[in-house]
């Protein structure tokens, strides 16, 4: 090995420890923005030391593509809202794959023009090019269905399991066949052709709503490809970030089907959920009735308690509500009223949204209760204020076998003095059930937009 090449090598170790670290880093909010710049630092010195590769014959299109990448990525990040972060991580994981697909595809053309493919390179080349392809087209209509591009309901046509079965062995048989007789570019264009339809397929019968845990899913599945890639082109460090992004996205796939306790089969085949477009169509039937009040009355409740757990849901995501949310808990600490806020790891519609929405309005880390800690002080808090919350609240979990959600663990807010629910309608959320807790004898509902209700309680609070 000469000097070059151990630079080059212990620069990627050096790379390797740092995303190990980043991704470490993030686990907590405390330390996120530290992890990220590590794990980003990492990437910055594992491109450095790839562009120093004696086996580079020019640099012209490698700086036009860093350049336009930039641009678009730098312009994307500013513009794009926090809602919107699921389709643009949903996008960039589809360009992660099709990127590695796509130097598949070049060396394939590279290496089976000159000489017979090594089994273990045509074999690193089909995965690539298998797994690039899915999470490429499958990514995009993931993007699709959360833009409302794509419909969100489950798409379904007739024997649609055997259809989606037959297509991946058709891709798989095309790539046994290469890899057995003939580099032949007809069957590799049919493995690339047919990949590219399962991304589609596989995605379409999935309902919006579960598109977060899709989207971590194909997350994983850009990570494989480039970990593939990084056997087809001889890098070590693609190898070890394509694994660790392999394996960070299905653990945080399999955290999400826990947390709302369904298998990933259930998730991926069940076509559940109805696509958030018409996920509020179903109203609450039959005589039960819900009391509701205003904000000065919301007001007295909130102001002359003396502790107060605040439950956001997807509804604070929807309405932008978090700096309204800020304020109310500002001035109700201001009046010496005890405020918590309870997060439940499925609130909202991607991992972490409300940790996100609400360090984004500053709220302070150590406000911040997780469901396992906040559970127990229910029975001992004043008032519970849910913004937006709906499943993530509903009793029903406990006790009812047939509900989709039976068995989630849910925020015990049914067990506070009092409940006051910011929503602007009795109407459901994501898994489309009723929730009896908007009947119980200790709710108020405070119906309306997230964002306006809080301004006006906080007007309220004020004038207290
Ligand atoms: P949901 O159960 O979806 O309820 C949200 C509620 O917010 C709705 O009932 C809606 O009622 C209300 N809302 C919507 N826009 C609003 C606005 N502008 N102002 C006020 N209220 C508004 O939300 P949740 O309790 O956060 O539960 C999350 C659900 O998503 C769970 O079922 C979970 O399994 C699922 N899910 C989560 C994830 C992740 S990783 N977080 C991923 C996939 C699925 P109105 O229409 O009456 O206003």
């Amino acid at each position: 090995m000469n000097l070059l090449e151990t630079i080059i090598a212990l620069s990627y170790v050096l790379a390797a420890a740092l995303f190990i670290l980043g991704i470490k880093y993030m686990s907590s909010p405390a330390t996120a923005r530290k992890g990220n710049l590590l794990a980003a630092i990492g990437m910055f010195i594992a491109i450095l030391v790839t562009l120093l590769d004696k086996q580079i014959i020019g640099y012209t299109w490698i700086v036009v593509g860093i350049v336009i990448g930039s641009l678009i990525g730098a312009i994307a990040a500013r513009r794009v809202q926090m809602t919107g972060m699921p389709q643009m991580v949903g996008i960039l994981n589809g360009f992660g794959g099709g990127a590695s697909a796509l130097v598949a595809v070049a060396e394939f053309l590279r290496l089976s023009g000159t000489q017979a493919l090594p089994t273990d390179v045509a074999v690193s080349i089909l995965l690539s090019v298998i797994i690039g392809g899915v999470t490429f087209t499958g990514s995009f209509i993931a993007f699709g269905k959360l833009q409302g591009f794509v419909p969100g309901s489950p798409i379904q046509f007739p024997l649609q399991n055997i259809v989606n079965a037959l297509v991946l062995m058709g891709a798989v048989i095309s790539s046994v066949a290469i890899v057995l007789f003939s580099p032949a570019i007809p069957v590799f264009v049919i493995v690339v052709a047919l990949s590219l339809l399962y991304g589609i397929l596989f995605v379409i019968p999935i309902g919006g709503a579960d598109m977060p845990v899709v989207i971590s899913l194909l997350n994983s599945f850009s990570g494989l490809a480039a970990c593939a890639t990084g056997f087809v082109v001889g890098n070590n460090i693609l190898i070890i970030a394509g694994s660790l992004v392999g394996s960070a996205g299905f653990i945080l796939t399999q955290i999400m089907c826990k947390a709302m306790n369904r298998s990933l089969r259930n998730v991926l085949f069940s076509a559940f959920g109805t696509g958030d477009a018409v996920a509020g169509a179903a109203q609450a039937k039959g005589d039960k009735t819900a009391r509701s009040i205003d904000a000065e009355e919301a007001a007295m409740i909130m102001g002359y308690a003396q502790s107060a757990v605040i439950v956001p849901g997807y509804g604070m995501a929807a309405a932008q509500a978090q700096h309204a949310v800020r304020e109310l808990a500002e001035q109700l600490m201001g009046r010496g009223v005890e405020v918590k806020f309870a997060i439940h790891p499925v609130a909202g519609r991607m991992p972490g949204h409300m940790n996100v929405l609400l360090a984004e309005a500053q709220v302070p880390y150590n406000l911040l209760f997780d469901m396992d800690d906040i559970n127990p002080e229910f029975p001992h808090t004043d008032v519970v204020l849910v913004i937006g919350a709906n499943d993530v609240i509903n009793p029903v979990a406990r006790y009812d076998k047939s509900s989709p959600i039976y068995g989630m663990p849910i925020l015990d807010v049914d067990k506070a003095r009092h409940i006051i629910i910011i929503k602007r309608s009795l109407n459901v959320g994501f898994a489309g059930i009723d929730n009896e807790l908007f009947y119980d004898p200790k709710t108020t509902m405070y119906f309306g937009n997230a964002k306006e209700k809080l301004q006006e309680l906080v007007a309220e609070v004020k004038k207290l």
